[in-house]
Formats: C-alpha cells, sequence, structure tokens
C-alpha cells in the first residue's frame, strides 16, 4: 500500500501549491452498501459494523423476537433487550439520560385500524401489536409516526452525545394517499436534534402480493429502510418565532 501524503498541484501562477488531499488505502468493492435484496437480519450486522464499535452499550427498545441480532456475535455490544410484550413501553425507557451508544428502534410500520385490518391476510396487530400501544388521539399513519416520533424523542434523552440512533421503518399508502414515512421521520428528527446519518433500502426477496385486487393505484412496496441518525454533540436550540 502506498500511501502519499503531499500532494503538489500547479496554482494559477504556476507555481507548486500545496493541498490537503491524502490518498491511500486499496482499491476494493468489499463495501458496505446502501441497498441490498435480502432480511433484516443479513444487513444490520453490517450497518453496526460501520456505526457501532464494538463494545458499545446497544439498546433494541422494540426488540419483539430479536430477528436482527441472529447474526450479531453474542458479547460484541452490551445488548439491553426490551419490548411492550415484556412491560417496556419504548417511550418510557428505564435508563439514565445520556447513558447509551446505541437505540434500535423498530416499531410497528404500519396501522391496523380496529386491530383487524390485515389479520386475515398477515396477522399484524399480534407481530406488531400496533393497537395494544396506546397513541393518543392519533388515528391510522399518524398513530404510525406518533409511535416513531415518541420512540425516537425518549432515544434522544437516553443517547450519549453523539450517539446512534437506529430506525427500520416502510412507506405506505394510508386511505389511498402516499406516505413515505422515511421522508416524514427525517424531517422531524433534524428538527430535533439528530444528524442524518445514512439510509439503507432493503428489498424483499421474491414478490409480495395482495389477497384482492381490483385494481392497482400505487406501487406495491417491496422495500424497507433502516435510517441512521446521530445525536447531536449540542442540543439544538428552539428557533425564535
Ligand atoms: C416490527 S416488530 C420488531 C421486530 C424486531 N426488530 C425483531 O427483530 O424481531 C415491532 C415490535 O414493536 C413492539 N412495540 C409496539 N409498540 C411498542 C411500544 N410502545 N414500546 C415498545 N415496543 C413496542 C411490538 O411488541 C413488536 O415486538
Amino acid at each position: 500500500m502506498q500511501l502519499q501524503i503531499d500532494q503538489f498541484k500547479k496554482s494559477p501562477n504556476g507555481q507548486a501549491k500545496k493541498t490537503a488531499r491524502v490518498q491511500g488505502g486499496e482499491p476494493t468493492n468489499d463495501l458496505v452498501f446502501s441497498a441490498s435484496t435480502g432480511t433484516n437480519d443479513e444487513v444490520f450486522p453490517s450497518i453496526l459494523s460501520l456505526y457501532v464499535p464494538k463494545g458499545s452499550i446497544v439498546a433494541d427498545v422494540t426488540y419483539g423476537n430479536g430477528v436482527f441480532w441472529r447474526d450479531v456475535p453474542a458479547g460484541d455490544y452490551t445488548l439491553k433487550a426490551s419490548d411492550l410484550k415484556n412491560g417496556v413501553d419504548c417511550r418510557k425507557l428505564p435508563y439514565e439520560d445520556e447513558s447509551l451508544d446505541c437505540v434500535v428502534f423498530d416499531p410497528p410500520y404500519m396501522h391496523t385500524p380496529g386491530g383487524t385490518a390485515h389479520s386475515n391476510h398477515q396477522n399484524f396487530e399480534g407481530y406488531y401489536q400496533n393497537n395494544a400501544t396506546s397513541n393518543g388521539n392519533a388515528k391510522y399513519h399518524e398513530a404510525v409516526l406518533e409511535l416513531y416520533f415518541g420512540g425516537c424523542r425518549e432515544a434522544y434523552r437516553v443517547l450519549k452525545p453523539e450517539g446512534i440512533l437506529i430506525v427500520k421503518c416502510q412507506d405506505e399508502v394510508c386511505a389511498n394517499k402516499q406516505r413515505l414515512t422515511h421522508v416524514e421521520i427525517v424531517n422531524e428528527l433534524v428538527m430535533k436534534g439528530y444528524i442524518v446519518e445514512d439510509l439503507f433500502v432493503i428489498v424483499r426477496n421474491g414478490k409480495p402480493g395482495v389477497s384482492r385486487l381490483k385494481k392497482q393505484y400505487h406501487a406495491r412496496k417491496n422495500h424497507s429502510y433502516f435510517l441512521v441518525f446521530k445525536k447531536r454533540k449540542k442540543p439544538v436550540k428552539p428557533k425564535k418565532e
């Protein structure tokens, strides 16, 4: 490997001009990519490898069945796993302020009005506990967003400055309206003291279907996202009106 430290360029007057550019490294395509086809457990470890140093204290606050962690070697991180199923609401975590290096957050990303929607196709309520969560007066997609925003607010409290928040989400069409959940989350979080670090697109294997179709109006979603945020070093000051 050849390391070139001082680079010189010709300036307009013909004199050599020292630039700050430093070259080094080796060519490779053995990289972590922003889009991949596969499953969450295949992608999640590479996101950790980029953003969360081994030995970090990580809270997965919607641990569910722990699928994300299937391929993460036990012992690489101090993992604190919790879920509403075990009585811990992600909006009221039992951790001290600024005590964690990373929070992983994967709440229900689809609304289940009345608890029965989608139930004949896939048991979303059983798996995601969408209605078990109290969401104030918000309904449908707004309830999904409210939980995302509430959980991210609580994550901000428990994260150390420059701590990492990894959020899993998927866009949805709600009442025939296209709701780009990932954009809505990014817009909210940058206002609330987070910096966007990365976005990963995961494309599902195979072709998801629908149980009944008369006419298709929007593209069937077959992708989801991992968003990576960093808590700002210093809190953002609220803007004066
Ligand atoms: C998409 S699943 C998470 C799957 C998980 N990442 C895995 O790898 O298995 C959503 C989870 O959020 C949990 N949940 C719903 N509302 C919650 C809340 N208010 N606080 C904490 N967990 C909640 C559900 O119980 C469910 O396990």
